[in-house]
């Protein structure tokens, strides 16, 4: 079959990816999985047995498009309660992960062109499904506090004085990946209050807001702080429940609803999934949020000890108070997408900095997940990555 011709033209735009990604290697350093060492096998197999004697006969048909009632109704309970946010099920839509809510909003948001503003490094994931509907990505200083307001604020004016609107304000605002920063109270408040003066709404990404470790606790939601439809929210039960179970939300105020209805929010989850994370997470959540955190703070912990072991002291690194990934800073002339190949062959995968940046500058960057391997393999695993540094003279100032 001779294929020329036939193919779409909206397809995507081709983003490049580091190849070393894809490898399989020992030490996975480079991707947010669930935290295997927790994994609740027997009590999802309890919650999914109880909830197919019950309701399995729905499966027989098609869900409802916004997907499993009572889950939806279980996340207003909990963004209410957790999130300082009241929230209608109504408003509420189940996705394919936290990515199928953010595809399905950016759907209906960007054109090719479009302005979208971005904390100054933001997920690989979504920054590659702006950059492949050929978004204009322009990224905002971040610092200990998160997005800096009063930057955001000035680019937002100097942009309408140009006669731009952008699209959305996109922040990870809970242990923002990949930095690992929360946006304070006072920013919060404030991007809020940019984005109704301006008319450019937020979007919300909570997807790490069930991974404290210690610290501070999380300032509320934005979602709850705003009063004229201006924030849009996603976070999802993939770094908790398991990747595989493919199981997100978002949460959009009627105007976006009506677009969204109009691309089916992005295709609903599996109904499967949704039952035993409803099933199981009635029952267990507290508890199982206690049990994450505890390994992941294990984890966190050891990685800490082995950068401050193996790696030397003109590097620097984040500690985060919960999520599952450090953010680490090489000395200026460090390239750590050029030394990804080296690193996967030693059995090592990370995260260059470039992936993070709609530029695909700041190799000197790199970030490092720790919710993977247990605490001895993260201790081996960056007594190696170091091992290639240095032997790259990635190390060498
Ligand atoms: C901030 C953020 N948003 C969304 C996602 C996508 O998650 P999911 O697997 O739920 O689609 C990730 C995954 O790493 C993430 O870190």
């Amino acid at each position: 079959m001779d294929y020329e011709g036939l193919f779409s033209s909206n397809m995507p735009l081709p983003v490049e990816m580091p190849a070393g990604l894809q490898a399989e290697t020992k030490y996975v350093f480079s991707v947010t999985y669930a935290d295997r060492h927790v994994f609740p096998t027997e009590g999802l197999i309890e919650a999914l047995s109880t909830a197919i004697r019950r309701e399995g006969s729905s499966l027989s048909q098609y869900p409802p498009p916004q997907g499993h009632l009572g889950l939806r109704e279980m996340i207003a309970g909990n963004l209410g309660a957790q999130r300082g946010a009241r929230v209608d099920p109504e408003s509420i839509f189940l996705s394919s992960g936290a990515g199928g809510a953010i595809g399905a909003v950016l759907d209906v948001f960007v054109d090719p062109g479009d302005i979208v503003l971005a904390e100054e490094f933001t997920y690989l994931g979504t920054l590659r499904m702006l950059l492949e509907r050929g978004a204009d990505v322009r990224h905002v200083p971040t610092d200990a506090d998160g997005m800096d307001t009063d930057a955001l604020e000035h680019i937002i004016k100097e942009l309408a004085a140009g006669g731009h609107r952008p699209k959305m304000i996109y922040t990870i605002s809970v242990y923002q990946n990949p930095v690992g920063v929360t946006l304070s109270l006072e920013r919060r408040r404030r991007m809020v209050e940019i984005s109704q003066k301006y008319g450019v709404p937020i979007f919300e990404n909570e997807s790490y807001a069930d991974f404290r470790i210690d610290g501070d606790p999380l300032p509320p939601a934005m979602l709850g702080m705003d009063d004229q439809d201006s924030v849009m929210y996603v976070s999802a039960y993939t770094k908790l429940l398991g990747c595989g179970l493919r199981l997100g939300y978002g949460v959009a105020p009627d105007p976006v609803l009506e677009s969204l209805r109009k691309v089916r929010f992005g295709g609903s989850p599996s109904h499967l999934s949704s039952l035993a994370a409803y099933e199981f997470l009635k029952n267990n959540r507290e508890e199982y949020i206690t049990d994450v955190a505890s390994s992941l703070r294990a984890k966190r912990d050891a990685m800490l000890g082995a950068l401050k072991d193996y790696f030397p002291s003109n590097c620097t690194w984040s500690r985060p108070g919960g999520g599952m990934m450090l953010w680490i800073r090489l000395p200026p002339n460090a390239d750590t997408l050029a030394a990804l190949p080296k690193a996967v062959e030693a059995d090592v995968k990370y995260n260059p900095g470039t992936v993070f940046r709609a530029e695909r500058d700041c190799p000197d960057y790199l970030r490092l997940t720790y919710s993977h391997n247990s605490p001895d393999e993260i201790r081996d695993g960056i007594e190696v990555l170091a091992g290639v540094f240095q032997r790259e003279g990635l190390f060498d100032a």
